[in-house]
């Protein structure tokens, strides 16, 4: 029996950090990255393709002292538009802008690691990306190389326009294929693999080392637009909807991705359609993306955040149902009129729960330790995750007033009898 429990542990440790060809399905590559969700920065919903060094030097500093990264935010992302060139990669190689990134993208890494940050970039495996630049087709290992050598920590490998209506066998190859090319460099980088949701990427994205995949299209900057806006993107309640049924595909490495957050675009972004939320709704928005598990990452301008947004999104209390170690995310345990309860286990096993109005007017919702999170407790203490305040002990079901598109966030423990 022991000589076959050491003969697992060695096919595991030989799978993690190998480069060589695997059975996924059976054992799996691993690169050990990103047990608990990325958080960060990226640069696509405000900024798209207007970016640049002096942009992400400044985005670092505000993240270094507006209580960001202390609230756990490290990676700054650059996404699509920090290439050289437009157009197909065997017609041109893939290099940063000169103009947009006079010192390189090594410069911009550097400064990110000197305060103790993470930098990430963006390709995919087609001839172009989604905006027309180089894509790493036919590249992977050179690619893979050159971001490693560039001091890269998270890479965002977008198929969504390269590959949309591709078999499923062939989205595995070429994430698999950039996987392996990043595992092999050794640096350790996170990867993203971008797909929309468009095939059910994520049966099969932990077992090839991929830590975090998107489950929708793409996010518009709108709470709740009835229908999709212009026929393709999702609001925060389409993602929402769209997680319920995937939670247990994601765990410690391997993240369902509800997409960037869009608190504090306010509807001004120059590039994300949408007409911006309010300060309740995307407070919302950003409790139930962290009791999902994705990963965290903001994309306002955060050299102009207001007050709440900050309080916002550096909620602590928050951002630890995020971070748990458990790595389990919320599930709906209940839905009627609008009216939803969410649950989430946690690692010191107290839960988090969410009680969200969808609809139009103010209402009770009400949960029951019992019935809904199915726990054998008789007495429990419920905090409030928003006013940072417990609000007593309950032995019955703990009923809250929640106002239009709002959600409220507890955390109740259970309270032993001879406490
Ligand atoms: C889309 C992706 C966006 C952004 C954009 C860049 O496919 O969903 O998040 O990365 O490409 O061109």
């Amino acid at each position: 029996m022991w000589r076959n429990a050491i003969l697992v542990v060695l096919l595991l440790a030989g799978a993690a950090f190998s480069a060589e060809p695997v059975t996924p399905a059976k054992v799996g590559i691993s690169n050990g990255l990103a047990l608990t969700p990325p958080m960060g920065w990226s640069s696509w919903n405000n900024f798209a393709e207007d970016i640049n060094e002096q942009l992400m030097i400044a985005t670092i500093d505000a993240m270094a002292s507006n209580g960001m990264h202390a609230a756990g935010y490290d990676y700054v992302n650059l996404d699509d538009g920090w290439q050289r060139y437009k157009g197909a990669r065997k017609d041109h190689p893939l290099e940063a802008d000169p103009i947009k990134f006079p010192h390189g993208i090594k410069y911009l890494s550097d400064y990110a690691h000197s305060k103790g940050m993470k930098l990430g970039i963006y390709s995919g495996p087609g001839q172009t990306t989604c905006a027309g630049y180089t894509g790493s087709e036919g590249h992977e290992k050179e690619d893979a190389a050159l971001f490693a050598s560039w001091g890269i920590d998270h890479l965002k490998y977008d198929s969504c326009c390269s590959h949309k209506d591709a078999p499923d066998e062939v989205v595995k190859s070429v994430f698999g294929t950039m996987s392996k090319a990043l595992i092999a460099t050794k640096r350790g980088i996170v990867l993203h693999a971008c797909h929309c949701g468009w095939s059910n990427i994520w049966e099969w994205a932990p077992a090839l080392g991929i830590n975090q995949w998107r489950i929708g299209q793409d996010i518009s900057d709108d709470f709740d637009y009835p229908g999709n806006r212009e026929g393709y993107y999702f609001d925060v309640l389409d993602m929402l909807d769209r997680g319920v049924g995937l939670e247990k595909y994601a765990g410690p490495g391997h993240w369902n991705d509800y997409d960037m957050l869009i608190v504090g675009l306010d509807g001004k972004s120059k590039d994300l359609v949408g007409a911006g939320a309010s300060n309740v709704e995307y407070r919302t928005h950003f409790s139930l993306w962290a009791m999902e598990d994705s990963p965290l990452l903001a994309s306002a301008d955060l050299r102009n955040l207001d007050s709440y947004t900050l309080e916002t999104l550096t909620n602590k209390e928050v951002i630890a149902l995020n971070q748990d170690p458990l790595g389990k995310p919320a599930h709906r345990v209940r839905s009627k009129d609008g009216l939803q309860v969410f649950a989430k286990e946690m690692a010191d096993g107290s839960w988090a729960v969410a009680l969200l109005n969808r609809g139009s007017t103010t209402e009770d919702i009400t949960f029951s330790v019992h019935k809904d999170l199915s726990l054998p407790w008789t007495k429990y203490q419920v905090r409030d995750l928003w006013k940072h305040k417990d609000l007593g002990v309950y032995d019955i079901p703990y009923t809250a007033e929640v106002i239009s598109h709002e959600a409220k966030i507890f955390r109740v423990t259970e309270v032993k009898d001879n406490k």
